[in-house]
C-alpha cells in the first residue's frame, strides 16, 4: 500500500489535474498560416508547432487552442461554442474547409497537418478571414419573414407539419462559409455572385409557406450573376461540415424560377 501511494504521488499530473501513467510522447506537427497586419514587412508564412497528442483533446480546435495557450499566445483564430453550432472556427485543414471543433486530429505523427484560413478571402490576421462581404450578401437577401398581413388575433403565423418539414436541411445552416469559400464561382465572382451559403438561405425563405415575398426574392436573383454563376460543380455540398446540401437548394431555386 505504501509503495502504491508513493507511485501515485510520483506520477505526472495532466491538464485536468489527474495522475497519468508515463507514456512516450506522441509529438504531432502542425503547420499554421501566420500573417500579422501590424508587421506588413513579414510575408505570410507557415509556422510549425509540435503537440503531444497524449495530453491533447481529439479535435483540431483542441490542438490549436493548446498551441495558443501554451506555446504562442499571438496565434489568432475565431471560436466560440466548440460544438459545431456557432460556425466561427471555420478554416481550411489539410485542404478541406471545415469546422476545427468537428474535425478530428489525424493521429499519424509521421504526417504534418496544415492549417490555413478559409481560401480566397481577405485575411484579417492568421486564421481569421474577413467576412464583411459575406455578411453584406446575407443582409441583401432580407433573411427574415416578410408578410403582407399577419393573423388578426395577433398570435403567431402557423404552418402545417408538412410545410414545416420543407425547412429541414435548410434551417440548420450555421453560416460558417465553408461552402461558399470552396466554390470556384464564388472565388472569381465574389462581388456579384451570392455563393452557396447565401443562396441556401434565400431558398430557406422561398421554401417557407409563411413568407409572402417569393416574387420579390426571385426578381432579385433574375440576372446573370447573383444565382446563375452556379455551375453545379458541387464542391459546396461535398465540404459542408453540417452535412447539408446547398447545391440541391440552388437547383431548386433555379427550378422554381424556370416556371
Ligand atoms: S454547386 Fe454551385 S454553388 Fe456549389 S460549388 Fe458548385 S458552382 Fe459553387
Ligand atoms: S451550408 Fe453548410 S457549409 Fe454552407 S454555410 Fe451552411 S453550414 Fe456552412
Ligand atoms: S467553435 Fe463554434 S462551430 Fe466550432
Amino acid at each position: 500500500m505504501q509503495a502504491f501511494r508513493r507511485t501515485i504521488l510520483s506520477l505526472p499530473i495532466n491538464s485536468r489535474g489527474l495522475a497519468t501513467a508515463v507514456a512516450t510522447p506522441r509529438l504531432k506537427k502542425f503547420q499554421i498560416y501566420r500573417w500579422n497586419p501590424e508587421t506588413p514587412e513579414v510575408k505570410p508564412h507557415m509556422q510549425e508547432y509540435a503537440v503531444d497528442l497524449n495530453d491533447c483533446g481529439p479535435m483540431m480546435l483542441d490542438a490549436i487552442l493548446k498551441i495558443k495557450n501554451e506555446q504562442d499566445s499571438t496565434l489568432t483564430l475565431r471560436r466560440s461554442c466548440r460544438e459545431g453550432i456557432c460556425g466561427s472556427c471555420a478554416m481550411n485543414i489539410n485542404g478541406t474547409n471545415t469546422l476545427a471543433c468537428l474535425c478530428r486530429i489525424n493521429t499519424d505523427t509521421a504526417q504534418v497537418t496544415k492549417v490555413y484560413p478559409l481560401p480566397h478571402m481577405f485575411v484579417i490576421k492568421d486564421l481569421v478571414p474577413d467576412l464583411t462581404q459575406f455578411y453584406k450578401q446575407y443582409k441583401s437577401i432580407k433573411p427574415y419573414l416578410q408578410r403582407a398581413h399577419y393573423p388578426a388575433d395577433g398570435k403567431e403565423t402557423l404552418q402545417t407539419v408538412e410545410d414545416r418539414k420543407k425547412l429541414d436541411g435548410l434551417y440548420e445552416c450555421i453560416l460558417c462559409a465553408c461552402c461558399s469559400t470552396s466554390c470556384p464561382s464564388y472565388w472569381w465572382n465574389q462581388s456579384e455572385y451570392l455563393g452557396p451559403a447565401i443562396l441556401m438561405q434565400t431558398y430557406r425563405w422561398l421554401a417557407d409557406s409563411r413568407d409572402h415575398a417569393t416574387e420579390e426574392r426571385q426578381k432579385a436573383l433574375q440576372n446573370t450573376m447573383s444565382l446563375y454563376r452556379c455551375h453545379t460543380i458541387m464542391n459546396c455540398t461535398r465540404t459542408c461540415p453540417k452535412g447539408l446540401n446547398p447545391g440541391l437548394a440552388i437547383a431548386r431555386i433555379k427550378k422554381g424560377m424556370s416556371f
